[in-house]
C-alpha cells in the first residue's frame, strides 16, 4: 500500500455513548455492559485494554494530495479509520474507539473537555481498561492534556496524542505517534504520572509542555517537560513515576457538560496596549482574568487598571508572562502563575473557580513555589 493510500478509505465511524446527566446510570450501565470483546477493534484476552478517546485535529486531517502538509482540513476522519490504518496496535492491546468530536483543535470547548474527563473516569473506574489514550489537534493539545491532568483521578496512564501531517500525507507522522501513545497507555511503567504528551517518539509531561513551532515535527518541548522517549516503540523512562509539585486534583465529575466552565481571557501584554480591554473582557462576563505581561510579568500601561478591577470586583487576576520559559511571582493586586503558561494558568483558574475556591485558596494553588 502507498503511504498515500493509508487513510483514504474512510470506513465506519463509531460514534460516542454519552450519557444525559439525568440518565446517567442507566447509561453507565448500559455502556459497561455492552462493553464486549466485539466491541473491541480486536481481541486477546492475554492483553490490556485501551480505549482511544478521538477529538479531530491533523492526526484525523485530509488534505488533497499527499504533499499538501499546510491548509488541510484537520478532524476530517473518523476513530475507526485510525485505528484500521495501524494494524500493529492488535499486537499490543485490544483497542475500542470512541469519537467524542472531530475538531481541529481549536475548535475545542469547555463542554467537550467535561464530556472528555467524565468519559474518561468512568471508563478508568470501571476496572476493565488499562489505560486511555486521546487523539488532538496539536495546536491547543496542551490545554486539553492539562486540563486531563488535573481532573483525571487515576494511576492509570492517560495520554494525549497528535499530529503535525495529515493523515494523507507523504511520511505522515500520526500511525507511528498513535502506536507509541497506546503502547504506553498499556504499559505499568506509565502508571502514576498523570497525564502525558506522546509526539515524535517523545514523552513529555502534560504540566509543563508547549507547542514551540507552528510546522515542525519535534513541536513540544519546554525546559522542565520530557519525562522519557521511545526506543524501539517502548517507552524508557528518566525518573520514577511521579506527580509534579503544585499539582492539585479538581472534581468537575458531577459539572454538567453543558454548563461549560467559567469564562476566563487571557489580555496578550505589549507596546501601546489597550487598557478598555480589561474591562471590556469583564463586561462579556470573565469570572477571572489572566494576563501574558512582558518579560517577569509586568503589564504595560496597565498596572493600575488591573489594580482598580482587582480592587473593585476582587476577581482573581492571574499574571503570567508571553515569554515562553520563567517564573511569574504573585503581586498585591495579582496571583502568580509560577512556571504555568498563560494557556495553561486559565484552565487552572477556570476550573478553580469551578469547583469554588476562594481567592485565597487559588492563590495558593498557583502560588506553591515560596521564594524569599
Ligand atoms: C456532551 O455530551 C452530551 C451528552 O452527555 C451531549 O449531548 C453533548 O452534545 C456533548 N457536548 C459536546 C460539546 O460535545
Ligand atoms: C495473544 O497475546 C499473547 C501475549 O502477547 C501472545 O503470546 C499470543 O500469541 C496472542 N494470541 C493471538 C491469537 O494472537
Ligand atoms: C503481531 O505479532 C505477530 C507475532 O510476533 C507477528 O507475526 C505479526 O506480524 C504482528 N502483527 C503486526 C501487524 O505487526
Ligand atoms: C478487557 O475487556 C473485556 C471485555 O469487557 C473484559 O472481559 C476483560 O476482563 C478486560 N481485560 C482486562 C485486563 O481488564
Ligand atoms: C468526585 O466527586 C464525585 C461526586 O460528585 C464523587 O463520587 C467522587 O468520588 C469524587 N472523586 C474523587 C476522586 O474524589
Ligand atoms: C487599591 O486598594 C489599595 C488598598 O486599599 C489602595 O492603596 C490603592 O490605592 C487602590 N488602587 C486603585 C488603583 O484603586
Amino acid at each position: 500500500m502507498r503511504p498515500s493510500q493509508v487513510f483514504l478509505p474512510l470506513v465506519g465511524i463509531v460514534t460516542s455513548v454519552v450519557a444525559s446527566p439525568v440518565h446517567h446510570v442507566t447509561e453507565t450501565l448500559n455502556h459497561l455492559a455492552a462493553r464486549e470483546e466485539a466491541d473491541f477493534s480486536c481481541f486477546n484476552a492475554s492483553l490490556p485494554n485501551v480505549t482511544i478517546y478521538a477529538t479531530g485535529g491533523t492526526i484525523a486531517g485530509s488534505a488533497r494530495s499527499a504533499d499538501q502538509t499546510t491548509g488541510y482540513t484537520a478532524g476530517a476522519i473518523g476513530v475507526q479509520a485510525l485505528i484500521d490504518a495501524v494494524p500493529q496496535l492488535c499486537n499490543i492491546s485490544n483497542i475500542r474507539g470512541v469519537q467524542i468530536a472531530n475538531v481541529a483543535s481549536g475548535s475545542i470547548v469547555p463542554e467537550i473537555l467535561l464530556n472528555l474527563t467524565q468519559k474518561i473516569q468512568e471508563d478508568l473506574d470501571s476496572g476493565l481498561t488499562q489505560g486511555v489514550v486521546v487523539t488532538h489537534g496539536t495546536d491547543t493539545l496542551e490545554e486539553s492534556a492539562f486540563f486531563l491532568d488535573l481532573t483525571v483521578s487515576s494511576e492509570k496512564p492517560v495520554v494525549v496524542v497528535g499530529a503535525m501531517r495529515p493523515a494523507t500525507a507523504i511520511s505522515a507522522d500520526g500511525p507511528m505517534n498513535l502506536l507509541a501513545a497506546v503502547t504506553l497507555a498499556s504499559s505499568e511503567e506509565a502508571e502514576g504520572r498523570g497525564a502525558m504528551i506522546v509526539l515524535n517518539d517523545r514523552i513529555a509531561s502534560a504540566r509543563y509542555t508547549t507547542k514551540m513551532d507552528a510546522n515542525m515535527l519535534d513541536t513540544f518541548s519546554g525546559e522542565n517537560g520530557y519525562l522519557g522517549k521511545f526506543l524501539n516503540i517502548q517507552p524508557v523512562f528518566y525518573y520514577p513515576p511521579a506527580r509534579p509539585l503544585g499539582h492539585h486534583y479538581f472534581n468537575v465529575s458531577a459539572t454538567p457538560a453543558e454548563n461549560g466552565l467559567p469564562k476566563v481571557d487571557i489580555l496578550y501584554g505589549h507596546q501601546a496596549l489597550e487598557t478598555g480591554l480589561i474591562q471590556a473582557a469583564i463586561d462579556l462576563g470573565a469570572k477571572g482574568l489572566v494576563t501574558a505581561g512582558v518579560g517577569a510579568g509586568s503589564f504595560p500601561l496597565s498596572g493600575e487598571e488591573l489594580q482598580r478591577v482587582y480592587n473593585e470586583t476582587g476577581m482573581p487576576i492571574v499574571t503570567s508572562s508571553r515569554v515562553p520559559a520563567g517564573f511569574q511571582q504573585g503581586r498585591t493586586s495579582a496571583i502568580g502563575a509560577g512556571f504555568l503558561s498563560p494557556q495553561a494558568a486559565r484552565i487552572q483558574l477556570q476550573l478553580a473557580l469551578e469547583v469554588g475556591l476562594e481567592y485565597d485558596e487559588i492563590k495558593e494553588v498557583f502560588e506553591h513555589v515560596k521564594l524569599r
